[in-house]
């Protein structure tokens, strides 16, 4: 039995897609356990890239069981197109992806909501992405949700839709002065596509405990990251699910005894979406050099990604959230034109230095880094396929992060190719 989890250890985008369909080549089972299309998650097979919002990363891999998980949250329209889009790249789903019944609902009114929330926000909003993430997962907390099963089954959906329609009419025309939605347009809409989607509805606990009890392996892909974790991350600039590793055991209904593992993810560089403290954040030329070599946009809204050094406070925080066994470095072929590699060691917060990362905004924001210079490689290390391709000064720089962070490095990614991966040591060796 063994559940590995793979995750962001920063504030998303750290490569966990192109990971995950790395690792799927030694699972069985991949399931997406939080999260909704807010994740935009990038794999690249010769050549070809696809982005992933809902769909688990693994489902390149013919062979592999995909699972989208009771914890996330569903756009069904947006669902229904990455079936599509995979179909028609002649990937089978039917028999192969399955959707918990469990999982909730993004309606119409959550997307509303999301965008006047924001706009009520003003200068404080969150920079959201608009998906009506909060919202949904917010009316899951408030027992207004609607999960899938609800919607497949027509006698449950009419009277809950007629329910909660109506409560939420009211706020947006009370509230927000929005119009009202029709009934009859939701009706119809999501029934057309709970039709469409019946086939791959099932208990999807059932389906990872059997997977478990055969003794197959499972890859539980996280999105987001560390940093923008409901409760641990940078309140209230957060998007609103758990995403730590121990989200993996609610949203996939997995107990901890069943988590062989960690698989934190690392950017060799810090970026993030939208609002909120970023305090290694470069808002120059090696900002913007960053940027266009990453080609950090958005792989859900293709806004510009704020770029910054390497944070091991912020990351050492988030090795102590997730517990992670391992770290796989991605991106760090970005940095390889650079003469000198900042990492931040500390921070001074109103000239006290401390290591230890704050737990409120206002602390954070305050927080200027300390820095430690690293020799660049300056060389081309995309093709290198063995640690022992790699420059030394790049294999030092490597060093450094493991020491700092207390986290051995078990993968490093030299590009978004699924061969540009450098295997150093097993990420799946069991070590609980
Ligand atoms: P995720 O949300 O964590 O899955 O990450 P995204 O897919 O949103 O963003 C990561 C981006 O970096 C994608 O465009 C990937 O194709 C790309 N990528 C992943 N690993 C590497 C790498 O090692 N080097 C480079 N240059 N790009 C990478
Ligand atoms: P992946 O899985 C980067 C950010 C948004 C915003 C905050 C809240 O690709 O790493 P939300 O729409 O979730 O309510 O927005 O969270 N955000 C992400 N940033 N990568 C993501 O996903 C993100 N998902 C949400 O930009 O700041
Ligand atoms: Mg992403």
């Amino acid at each position: 039995m063994s559940a590995f989890v793979v995750v962001g250890m920063q504030w998303g985008d750290e490569g966990k897609g192109k990971v995950v369909d790395y690792l799927t080549a030694r699972a069985d089972v991949v399931v997406r356990h939080q999260g909704g299309n807010n994740a935009g998650h990038t794999v690249v097979v010769n050549g070809k890239k696809t982005i992933m919002h809902l769909i688990p990363s693994g489902m390149l891999h013919e062979k592999t069981t995909c699972i989208i998980g009771n914890g996330t949250v569903l756009d069904l329209a947006v669902l229904l197109e990455e079936i599509e889009a995979l179909e028609a790249a002649g990937y089978s789903t039917r028999g192969r992806l399955f959707i918990s019944d469990c999982a909730h609902v993004i309606m119409p009114y959550h997307k509303l909501l999301d965008k006047a929330q924001e706009k009520f926000r003003g200068k404080h909003r969150l920079g959201t992405t608009g998906r009506g993430i909060g919202p949904a997962y917010a009316d899951k907390a408030d027992r207004f949700g609607i999960r899938l099963g609800d919607l497949i089954d027509n006698e449950v959906f009419r009277p809950k839709l007629q329910q909660v329609l109506d409560y939420k009419n009211a706020i947006l025309a009370e509230t927000f002065g929005e119009p009202a939605l029709s009934f009859d347009a939701v009706l119809n809409e999501f029934s057309a596509y709970a039709e469409r989607l019946r086939p791959y509805v099932a208990d999807g606990v059932t389906l990872v405990h059997q997977a478990l009890a055969a003794g197959k392996r499972i890859v539980c892909e996280g999105a987001q990251g560390s940093m923008l974790d409901l409760d641990h991350g940078t309140f209230p600039y957060v998007t609103s699910s758990t995403t730590v590793a121990g989200g993996v055991c609610a949203g996939a209904g997995i107990g901890p005894r069943d988590v062989s593992g960690v698989i934190g993810i690392v950017k060799a560089y810090s970026t993030r979406v939208g609002e909120g403290p970023f305090p290694t954040e470069l808002l120059d030329g090696t900002g913007e050099l960053l940027r266009t070599a990453g080609a950090e946009f958005g792989a859900t809204t293709g806004r510009p990604r704020r770029c910054g050094w390497l944070d091991t406070v912020q990351l050492r925080r988030a090795a102590m959230l997730n517990g992670a066994t391992s770290i796989v470095l991605t991106k760090p072929d970005v940095l390889s034109t650079l003469d000198t590699i900042k990492i931040c060691v500390a921070y001074e917060i109103n000239g006290t230095r401390t290591e230890n990362f704050p737990t409120h905004v206002a602390a954070l924001e305050r927080a200027k880094p300390v820095y430690e210079d690293l020799p660049g490689w300056k060389a081309d290390i995309t093709a290198c396929s063995r640690w022992e391709d790699l420059p030394g000064s790049a294999r030092r720089y490597f060093a450094r992060i493991e020491e700092l962070v207390g986290i051995p490095l078990s993968i490093v990614s030299v590009g978004p190719g699924r061969e540009q991966t450098i295997l150093r040591q097993d990420p799946f060796q069991k070590l609980v």
